[in-house]
């Protein structure tokens, strides 16, 4: 009954549509498929998911509604959790509004998986076995997955629209688009029992209540009762109520959807047209006469014939880190460079070069016992931010940079000023400091759960690490267990932060005393290579000349405003990395250019640039942890704040 009420009204029509579609199996998934490569996995999505669903039953529905979407749009392929680009609007807008929530639990899921068993597990499995998972905790039917789909690398808003069987649908349309996919006439009586949990919006249904044939009736096939109670609950034009499948609460539903449909309550026109065909009458008759004798079988068997709808195996598609985002590792690492190349040039670099020593102390997994969710909560409320804007992540491992290298990994960065007191805060140039509101809102959901257990510097290395994931960087293990620091002194860090004039020599120097540069491209940060390098009026000869004409245009002589990018395109026809364009002599600061003066800063630009980064995403996250050592207090020392902007 609880699985039959998930199904009813959303996407009654949908199942349905699945039978008739006619969807081929193209094989080649298996039971177990991961019991080598992550033999968690299926333990990892359940626990994940059993969080979200032990706090909110009614994401079961949406979550189920999430594999019935992706499977009929191009098959089972995770093109569903895909984002728009600027180029491309992604199924996901296409469907309607209330149908998308859930998309947090699966990136949950697969953030849980990418931690475990990196690169392994795709988006598509993962909607598959969240959607049995899900029917399974509000009393449904258990049935065995077979894995080893792969992620597509499309997904287009209008297949959607064409695609997606409608609410409106009559029982010829359904078969049609049923058959289409390979599915049954029996599935498509099946599947539609899914429709027994889930919401309908009044907007739905106004026409069968108040207008069926353009003259103010109603739907004949709906029981006059029902539509009686239903128009109490829609009014005309009323678009924000939702009507449940049954007029009861969940915990009183009592009916099946089998029944329900039988007794011409259907919330859809698609629910009640499946009376108007024998072989579904049959099905809708016979499951309610004996209470949903075969239904839990029934259920199990078509959902895995849906999840074979034209899925991706073998060296089809690919495995996405991040659901909503291509894994193109080649875009994946340019958007990072590139954030270097903006940000912080050579700190990469430096780090190898510097000999940083582990101060000790941290461990990964450090709230493990005393906030097990810490992590989780740190990347669902970064995610809320980022997704809206990307140009938030690098102000946010900026961040973190900023407070290492100012009295170590500690938080002060955080720290407002106070009457008497300037903060570090006040002394970092305005453009590097966005995203204090991003800090403040994940300390907030975390002290919600976990009050006064996770620090402020935790937080920043946590959000740089997750912040640079979520732009299609590399991940890497976060060891935690740092503790915040007393004192911000705004004079720190002017002296400590390495100037984007700096030459290799004092950058050696600054690394290997755990100092670091970043910086933005303000054209005052050039404007002296440009124009007046040795005091005489000449450009800097270190800078490819082509690229100093370039800059010149956009950097006029006393300009202060403008920001230069180091590509002078966008972010999407960016198409060199980072340490090729400092390779081609066109690093936008001195300490760019730097990075060629000195014989193992050379080499590893040049192995870089040869090799399309093939050691970047590795060293990257290596030098990132190196990083987070940097004079962290632990143990007894320093405090948790309560506040990031405060001392307690
Ligand atoms: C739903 O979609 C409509 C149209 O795209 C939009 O105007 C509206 O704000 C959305 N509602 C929610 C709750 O996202
Ligand atoms: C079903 O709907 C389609 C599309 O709206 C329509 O062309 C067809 O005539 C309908 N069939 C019946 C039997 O009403
Ligand atoms: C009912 O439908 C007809 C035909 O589409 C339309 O002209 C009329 O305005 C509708 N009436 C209402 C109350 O919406
Ligand atoms: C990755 O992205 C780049 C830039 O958008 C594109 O040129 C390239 O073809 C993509 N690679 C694959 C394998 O799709």
């Amino acid at each position: 009954m609880t699985v039959q009420k998930l199904f009813p009204v959303l996407f009654l029509q949908l199942a349905l549509a699945f039978l008739l579609a006619g969807l081929t199996n193209a094989g080649g998934l298996q039971l177990g498929f991961y019991r080598r490569a992550c033999p968690d996995a299926e333990l990892i999505v359940h626990q994940t998911l059993y969080r979200y669903i032990s706090r909110d039953r009614t994401l079961a529905a949406p979550l189920l509604r999430m594999h019935f979407h992706d499977c009929f749009i191009r098959g089972c392929d995770g093109s569903v959790l895909l984002s728009s680009t600027k180029k491309n609007q992604a199924e996901k807008d296409a469907i309607p509004n209330q149908t998308l929530r859930g998309f947090n639990v699966i990136d949950a899921v697969k953030s849980a998986l990418e931690k475990k068993c990196p690169g392994v597990v795709s988006c598509s499995d993962i909607l598959a076995l969240v959607a049995r998972d899900a029917v399974l905790m509000i009393g449904g039917p258990h049935w065995d997955v077979p894995t080893g789909r792969r992620d597509g690398r499309v997904s287009i808003a209008n297949e959607a629209l064409f695609n997606l069987p409608s609410p409106f649908a009559n029982i010829t349309v359904l078969k049609q688009q049923f058959s289409a996919t390979g599915l049954s006439v029996k599935d498509l009586a099946v599947l539609s029992g899914g429709h027994t949990i889930g919401i309908g919006h009044c907007t739905l249904i106004s026409n069968r209540l108040y207008n069926f044939t353009g003259k103010g009736d109603t739907d004949p096939s709906l029981d006059p009762r029902y539509a009686a109670q239903l128009k109490k609950k829609c009014k005309p034009g009323n678009s924000n109520t939702v009507v449940e499948m049954d007029p009861g609460s969940f915990k009183s539903f009592d009916e099946d959807y089998y029944t329900i449909v039988a007794k011409r309550r259907g919330l859809f026109q698609s629910d009640s047209a499946l009376l108007d065909d024998a072989e579904t009458r049959d099905y809708v008759r016979f499951q309610s006469r004996t209470q949903g004798s075969t239904f839990a079988q029934d259920f199990g068997e078509s959902m895995v014939k849906m999840g074979y709808i034209g899925v991706l195996t073998g060296k089809q598609g690919e495995i996405r880190k991040r659901c909503a985002f291509l894994q193109n590792f080649t875009q994946g690492k340019m958007a990072i460079q590139k954030l270097f190349v903006v940000c912080f040039l050579q700190l990469v670099f430096a780090f190898l070069l510097a000999g940083l020593t582990n101060a000790g102390g941290l461990q990964l997994g450090f709230y493990r016992r005393a906030c097990p969710d810490a992590e989780l909560i740190v990347h669902q409320t970064l995610y809320r931010y980022i997704s809206r804007d990307r140009t938030l992540a690098a102000p946010l491992l900026r961040m973190h940079f900023h407070d290492c290298f100012i009295r170590g990994c500690d938080g002060s960065v955080l720290l407002s000023s106070t009457k008497k007191n300037q903060a570090e805060k006040d002394a970092i140039p305005n453009q590097t400091l966005r995203g204090f509101n991003v800090i403040d809102a994940v300390k907030s959901a975390l002290e919600k759960k976990c009050p006064g257990v996770v620090s402020c510097s935790d937080i920043l290395a946590l959000v740089a690490r997750d912040a640079v994931l979520m732009i299609g960087g590399p991940h890497w293990d976060v060891p935690t267990g740092r503790r915040d620091g007393r004192v911000s002194i705004a004079n720190e860090a002017l002296f400590n932060l390495p100037s984007p004039f700096a030459n290799i020599t004092v950058l050696k120097q600054q690394f290997s005393t755990g100092g670091h540069t970043i910086g933005i491209g303000h054209c005052t940060l050039i404007s002296n290579r440009l124009y007046n390098f040795t005091g005489k009026g000449d450009t800097d000869p270190s800078l490819d000349p082509r690229y100093a004409a370039q800059l010149k245009k956009k950097c006029k002589p006393g300009n202060s405003n403008t920001v230069v990018e180091m590509d002078p395109g966008s972010f999407k026809s960016f198409d060199e990395d980072y340490y090729t364009i400092v390779a081609k002599r066109r690093g936008l600061f001195q300490s760019d250019s730097a990075l060629l003066d000195d014989a193992e800063t050379r080499d590893y630009v040049r192995f870089q640039s040869r090799t399309q980064g093939s050691t970047f995403a590795q060293d990257f996250g290596e030098s990132m942890v190196k990083m987070g050592y940097i004079g962290v207090l632990t143990g007894k020392q320093g405090e948790i704040r309560k506040r990031c902007a405060v001392v307690n």
